[in-house]
């Protein structure tokens, strides 16, 4: 009677250590004690499930090319960028919505995205189409601390805090939604006066950000617009045979990149006095999305100019749905709709960044 018992034991013993030991590697592998991301559609994994806004992607065909093919708010065809940068840095496969009610202290400890699609910096853009703004967001991250630091001790949330990785990106809605296209902002804003008014709402992220003892922040720019084959369908002058990209519509985003890294060197400059341990990164997705599309055989595209989902001209969220025609190849589309990219095209975005995402890793 006894041998068995303590051979169970032994057992036990061994499995724990095993177990043990698993868990350990796993966490030795881990770049960031967890990933946090904000902004708009090209991060949101589905918060807009759980709102009241017409801007939704909860339904096929989006989500097509997951394995289960189940939509789940992303607006693409399956992952998205940061999902490719959560897995990369050993946290999980897909980085879930922070809205979903299932969401164990793990997941929030592991990370989520508090994006939601439409949102932008400037407080007027999520009002447009009732999505969540900037600012709830960073509310949203508030709750999830105090959660975290509920279940695991105050303490040891905020060395997590410290530990993670933290991503935004936004500011196309801002231009695409609101100041190109409704007269409220043009009316005070020159596009200049509009370019600094939407920085410093940045900068005022970073800072709550950093208050909160984020550390690590990276701040995506934003695409060449005049590309998006929503912004060349509006503003053509020949929707079918004059598909070319629009530049009016895309130096204004290269102007808010540049605004947008100077402004973080200054901030950079004077964390370096105040808060040593606090470093902003920018990542490039203009260059690559203008490189996919000028250089598209390279990387096997064949279709820039036009989405995979409907006439491919103007679908996008609701108009994009199960009763729309689908390209058969998406991973020959830059764009999956008429406004976001392909999972293909996330990919290589994820690609095209991991320099900068090893250089995080690595300061
Ligand atoms: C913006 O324009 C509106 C009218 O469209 C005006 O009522 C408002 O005072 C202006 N705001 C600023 C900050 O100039
Ligand atoms: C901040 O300090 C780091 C070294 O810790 C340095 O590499 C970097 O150039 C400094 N940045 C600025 C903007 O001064």
């Amino acid at each position: 009677m006894r041998l068995p018992i303590r051979t169970c034991l032994v057992m036990k013993i061994f499995i724990l250590c095993l177990l043990c030991f698993m868990a350990k590697v796993e966490a030795v592998n881990r770049k960031f004690s967890g990933f946090y991301v904000f902004g708009d559609s090209t991060v949101d994994a589905g918060n807009n499930n759980y709102i009241g806004t017409p801007f939704k992607s909860n339904f096929p065909p989006y989500g097509r090319d997951f394995s289960n093919q189940v939509p789940t708010g992303r607006f693409t065809n399956g992952k998205l960028a940061t999902d490719y940068i959560a897995s990369y840095v050993g946290l999980k496969k897909l980085l879930p919505p922070y809205l979903d009610p299932n969401l164990n202290i793990e997941e929030l400890m592991t990370g989520v995205t508090f994006a939601s699609a439409g949102s932008g910096f400037d407080p007027l853009t999520p009002t447009i189409s009732n999505v969540i703004p900037i600012a709830k967001q960073m509310e949203y991250f508030r709750e999830c601390k105090k959660r975290v630091g509920d279940a695991v001790g105050k303490e040891r949330m905020e060395n997590h805090v410290k530990k993670a990785g933290y991503f935004i990106s936004a500011g196309t809605n801002d231009f695409v939604l609101n100041y190109f296209t409704l007269p409220i902002r043009r009316g005070n804003y020159t596009i200049s006066a509009y370019h600094h008014f939407l920085i410093q709402h940045v900068k005022q992220f970073i800072l709550d950000l950093l208050g909160e003892g984020a550390r690590k922040i990276a701040v995506s720019g934003i695409p060449p617009m005049g590309c998006l084959p929503l912004m060349i369908t509006l503003n053509s002058p020949n929707v079918f045979l004059q598909r070319g990209c629009i530049d009016k519509y895309s130096s204004p985003a290269r102007d808010f990149n540049l605004l947008l890294q100077h402004e973080l060197q200054k901030m950079q400059l004077q964390l370096n006095v105040s808060t040593p341990d606090a470093k902003l990164y920018y990542v490039d997705i203009y260059g690559p999305i203008a490189d996919m599309i000028q250089a598209h055989t390279k990387y096997g595209f064949d279709e820039v100019n036009n989405g995979c989902c409907g006439s491919g001209y103007i679908e996008a969220s609701v108009m994009c749905n199960r009763f729309s025609i689908v390209c058969s190849d998406p991973s020959k589309y830059v764009f999956w709709d008429s406004i976001h990219p392909t999972e293909k095209a996330y990919h290589n975005l994820f690609l095209a960044s991991l320099p900068t995402i090893d250089f995080i890793i690595n300061n």
